[in-house]
């Protein structure tokens, strides 16, 4: 490993970070940070959950100001006024969480600011949806309709747009935070194939990504950001090293040994032709004490039959047998009743899975409250109690657990999300894409909870975007597409590859 001269004093910077400071509140988001970008480099910023990278975006693409300290542009001092005023200077920004405007079509967003318009300076509203399908072409994006209103699309689409609207302005600075955690691998190329372009091109681009292959198949140098401010800057340096860096101490091995499946098996949970997506149905039956993974592209059906298994809304038809008795599951309540947790990463923060205005404690206990309460008065002594024991556990950095759960970082908001199912002692487990944008030392801690579950005798269904983690931590994956069961594969068959093919290959018509 290389450390690199000290960031502030670059004289190759185009951007630069010298000594940026940041608290919100109690909490100091950045101490004294430095950090530099070069024309014509990807560098990746990494850290753990909280370290201050998105701080350090939000104050580089100007939405946010430092409380002391300079952002500097080719090596001056600069005062950035908003983001307009960073695109103005040539700086594009994606933030984490994304800005598109949902009652707006995928072409507005796309077009905002540079619409089409007569030579009377009017919008040409039937010209925008046929310039936003050029653009998207130009960007080799095909599978995306401009006329579709932006809540009508993916997260993936939604993500893919909100870089496309950057990168169409052709930045000479594009600062990318973790733009892709929703992103599954054929869209992460896609992805790193235009940075490879704009690098050609001589721009700067900053990313964050919580994926280790994925930094280093594209990353030139890399910054470790702790704590709020930065650990280092490597041209190369290898995993072990830089998570011992990011979180101070050593990760052994990042999966955990599965442990063995009870014999015979107990089946837990059993599906039977359960309606999903058009027309697809998908049986499928996990036994107490084994995890089993559906992988596929993502909009295959996945996310549907996760929250009908929930009750969220219940599925179109489907005979669901828990511990071989027959149930019906019409809405989350039944569900919890049969003793199904489900953790999924919402979508959207703002409107699944948290609710954003209130602590880290309540969010974290919603689901037991009825369990801590006595004649209907909530026992606070045992909700702190516990809500304090998964904080400490899984690491969540939070003031105290009293703080909303909306002022913590993106990864420390999924930590209250899995938080809760520990708590819930549920019998099957529906984990749906638990590990996004959550840093390595957190996974591997997951990981580790996920197999101690598992020996407990719970029964696991994982859906994961990340298909090297389908392969080293399931006992069998199903591969899903457009609503149906294409392939089912078990070790040594189980290989990432394996998987991805199946995915991507054609159904064969019905
Ligand atoms: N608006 C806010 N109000 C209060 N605290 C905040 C706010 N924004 C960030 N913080 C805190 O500042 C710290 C740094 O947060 P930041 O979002 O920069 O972390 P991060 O490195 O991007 O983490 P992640 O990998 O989880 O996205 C965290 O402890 C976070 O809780
Ligand atoms: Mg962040």
């Amino acid at each position: 490993m290389s450390l690199a001269e000290r960031a502030e004093g670059d004289p190759a910077a185009t951007i630069a970070a010298r000594e940026l400071s940041k608290a919100f509140g109690g909490v100091q988001a950045l101490r004294s940070a430095s950090f530099a970008a070069r024309r014509g480099e990807v560098h990746a910023l990494v850290g753990e959950n909280g370290a201050g990278k998105s701080t350090l975006i939000k104050i580089l693409g100007g939405r946010l100001h430092a409380d002391s300290g300079n952002v500097l542009l080719d090596g001056n001092a600069v005062r950035l006024g908003g983001p307009a005023d960073a695109a103005r200077r040539g700086i594009g920004t994606v933030f984490q969480e994304l800005t598109l405007l949902p009652w707006m079509s995928v072409a507005e967003n796309l077009l905002i600011g540079r619409e089409p318009r007569s030579a009377l300076g009017l919008i040409r509203r039937n010209a925008l949806a046929g310039e936003a399908e050029a653009v998207l072409a130009g960007l080799g994006i095909h599978h995306i309709d401009p006329r579709a209103l932006a809540s009508e699309v993916s997260l993936a689409e939604r993500q893919i747009v909100e870089v496309a609207r950057v990168i169409v302005r052709q930045p000479r600075i594009l600062l990318l935070d973790e733009p892709t955690s929703s992103l599954v691998e054929r869209e992460v190329e896609w992805l790193f194939a235009r940075i490879r372009e704009l690098r050609a091109r001589g721009t700067a681009i900053v990313f964050t990504s919580h994926r280790w292959n994925e930094i280093t198949s594209v990353a030139d140098r890399i910054t470790i950001f702790r704590n709020g401010a930065e650990v280092g800057t490597f041209d190369a340096i290898d995993e072990d090293e830089a998570v011992t860096l990011m979180t101070g101490r050593r990760v052994e091995a990042l999966y955990p040994p599965l442990p063995p499946v009870p014999s015979p098996a107990a089946p837990a949970l059993q599906l039977e032709e359960a309606g999903v997506g058009d027309g697809g149905t998908v049986s499928l039956s996990v036994a107490a004490g084994e995890i089993l993974g559906v992988g596929g592209l993502a909009g295959q059906g996945h996310r549907e039959l996760f929250l009908g298994l929930f009750g969220a809304p219940p599925l179109a038809r489907a005979t669901i047998r828990i511990g071989g008795e027959p149930i019906v599951i019409t809405c989350p309540a039944d569900a919890i009743h049969a003793g199904l947790g489900i953790a999924l990463v919402p979508e959207d923060r703002k409107t699944e899975g948290l609710l954003l205005p209130l602590s880290v404690r309540t969010n974290l206990t919603l689901p037991i409250l009825a369990q801590l309460s006595r004649l209907g008065v909530i026992r606070g002594g045992a909700e702190a109690r516990m809500s304090r024991e998964i904080i400490d556990s899984l690491g969540i950095r939070t003031p105290n657990a009293a703080q909303p759960v909306g002022a913590l970082s993106g990864g420390n908001q999924q930590k209250v999300l899995i938080g809760r199912w520990l708590l819930a002692q549920s019998r099957i487990l529906l984990l749906y894409d638990v590990t996004r944008g959550v840093d390595i030392a957190t996974k591997h801690e997951v990981y580790e909870l996920m197999m101690r579950l598992a020996r407990q005798g719970r029964a696991i269904l994982f859906y994961s975007s990340d298909t090297e983690e389908l392969t080293h931590l399931c006992h069998r994956v199903l591969v899903l597409s457009r609503g149906r069961i294409v392939a089912e594969f078990a070790p040594p068959a189980l290989t990432a590859e394996a998987v991805v093919a199946a995915a991507i290959r054609e159904p064969h018509a019905a």
